[in-house]
């Protein structure tokens, strides 16, 4: 790497190292050998405007994108939020099944704009107490005395009804936005058609 940075290789032997490490298929290797590239020939992620159409025109492999959502893989964030196949944290949706009840376009949506179709019982509510503290999260459980908010940090808090002093239901959703951006067409296919997979 030393030698690529300070020009003390000739052109051809620089061009062949790089050539070597980036068919290694080991990404971690080619994501440090990519900026060695010249820009047109680096490898192009999803950023934020993308045609969704002609990014589901494209077939996906679903083992690959099982890799991406896993503890090691590029994605293991998901698993901060969401269960899959009995790994991850239970917060979110649990995504075990969530080809049965998901279509490609569905999981692409939920993806790219979270907020636009949020999951039912998954609507976030903001809770004003009348101490001024300000808690929110998804009401789980609900009657006259009291009601339950899953935060999120994935704890259950009861908080009794007489103390609060506002409940607003917010049309965001705590599943954060651009979470394809980084990815490449590829990968992003390859995750949908994991997560379609899953029924
Ligand atoms: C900070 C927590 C968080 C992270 C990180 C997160 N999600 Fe979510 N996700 C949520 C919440 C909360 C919902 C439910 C609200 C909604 O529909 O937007 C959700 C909804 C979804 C849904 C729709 C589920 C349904 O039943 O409708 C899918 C699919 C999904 N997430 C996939 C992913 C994938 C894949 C990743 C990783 C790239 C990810 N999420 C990362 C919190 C998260």
């Amino acid at each position: 790497m030393m030698a690529l940075n300070n020009g003390s290789l000739d052109a051809t032997s620089r061009e062949a190292a790089i050539k070597a490490a980036l068919a290694s298929g080991d990404a971690n290797i080619t994501s440090l050998f990519e900026r060695f590239l010249p820009p047109e020939q680096r490898v192009k992620t999803l950023g934020v405007n993308f045609d969704a159409k002609k990014l589901l025109a494209v077939k996906g492999d679903a083992k690959r994108g099982g890799e991406l959502i896993s503890m090691s893989g590029k994605l293991a964030a998901c698993l901060a939020c969401h269960i899959v196949n009995g790994i991850g944290r239970d917060f979110g949706p649990d995504l075990s099944k969530a080809g049965a009840r998901l279509t490609r376009e569905q999981i692409l949506e939920s993806l790219h704009k979270p907020s636009k179709n949020i999951a039912k019982g998954y609507e976030t509510s903001l809770v004003t107490l009348k101490d001024g503290s300000v808690q929110s999260g998804f009401v789980t459980h609900s009657d006259e005395g009291a009601i339950t908010l899953k935060l999120p940090t994935g704890q259950p808090q009861s908080i009794k009804r007489n103390q609060i002093k506002s409940q607003q239901p917010q049309p965001v959703s705590l599943m954060p936005e651009g979470l394809l951006q980084g990815l490449t067409e590829q990968e992003a296919v390859d995750v949908i058609a994991f997560l379609a997979g899953l029924k």
